[in-house]
């Protein structure tokens, strides 16, 4: 394990001897089976395996839960070591920002400014902040995200293309439980009443892409989702929205497949899922009945 960056410098140099490509996989602890599936895909992709535990001050407003973010590093990296992961970089906050705050960063831009960066002003740029100084100490070939956050990850996108950084990124689709909950570091807040009512999200999820493929127009798509949360009274919902997939921007008419992006407070606790929904049928309808 790397807890310096001379430490990570050294584990790298060992690694890049003897491994032709490197995966990194950023992660800010509490690791699950969501990261063991981004850490079994970059195994996939590589030749070895950095991850990073990183608990990242920067993408956290005040009055979030950064005093209280879960922390399981035993078990993190017992999860590591079972993955075959080559080198876990886990450093403290003065050694990815010496200087302390960093005066320079990356800035989020419009799509930072959306939706989760709407309820979570100077989050996205945090976020990116941290994920190109991760690029620019381990050097990855590619790097792998989770779908789950999937404004995050069209963001990191955006920031390699827009910035040129010589790194591929990878998305991971979401694990569930087996009822359906989208795994976050985060359920660990969750009693059973709340995990229960937690459900609404995935079922607005999959309500939407039930319509969808029954061929029901976007604006009735988004009402089954809705109407799913509304029915759940132990949740307070933030946004449910249909977008498109890429710019996160409304759907264009005629679109054949929209992201249905949700956010709700389950008690004290903020989640968020999504789902692809294909509007394939309605739209084939509608071109045939004009
Ligand atoms: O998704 C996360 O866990 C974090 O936002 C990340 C990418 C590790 C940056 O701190």
């Amino acid at each position: 394990m790397a807890r310096t960056r001379s430490e990570l410098a050294d584990a790298l140099a060992t690694l890049r001897s003897a491994s032709s490509r490197v995966a990194l996989v950023p992660t800010m602890g509490a690791m699950h089976e969501g990261h063991r599936a981004l850490v079994a895909r970059a195994a996939e992709l590589a030749d070895a395996v950095v991850v990073s535990i990183f608990l990242n001050p920067l993408q956290f407003a005040p009055g979030e839960d950064l005093g209280k973010y879960p922390k399981t590093f035993a078990s993190d990296l017992e999860l590591c070591r079972a993955e075959g992961v080559a080198v876990v970089f886990a450093p403290t906050p003065d050694v990815v920002y010496p200087a302390g705050e960093p005066l320079v960063r990356v800035a989020a831009g419009p799509l930072g400014a959306v939706l989760e960066g709407a309820s979570r002003p100077g989050h996205f740029d945090g976020v990116l902040t941290v994920v190109a100084k991760l690029f620019g100490l381990v050097g990855p070939d590619v790097a792998v995200f989770g779908e789950k956050d999937a404004q995050q990850f069209a963001l990191v996108a955006q920031m390699v293309r827009d910035l040129d950084m010589p790194v591929a990124i990878e998305a991971v689709p979401i694990v569930r439980t087996a009822a359906g909950l989208a795994l976050s570091s985060r359920n660990i807040y969750l009693d059973a009443p709340a995990a229960a009512a937690a459900l609404a999200l995935v079922g607005a999820v999959r309500a939407a892409v039930s319509a969808g493929s029954g061929g029901a127009a976007a604006d009735q798509v988004l009402s089954a989702a809705r109407a799913v949360l509304a029915a759940e009274a132990h949740i307070e919902v933030d946004y449910c929205v249909l977008v498109d997939r890429e710019t996160f921007d409304d759907l264009p008419s005629g679109a054949r497949t929209g992201l249905l992006l949700v956010a709700a407070r389950v008690g004290t606790t903020r989640l968020i899922d999504n789902g692809v929904v294909e509007l394939r049928a309605s739209v084939e309808k509608s071109e045939a009945w004009s």
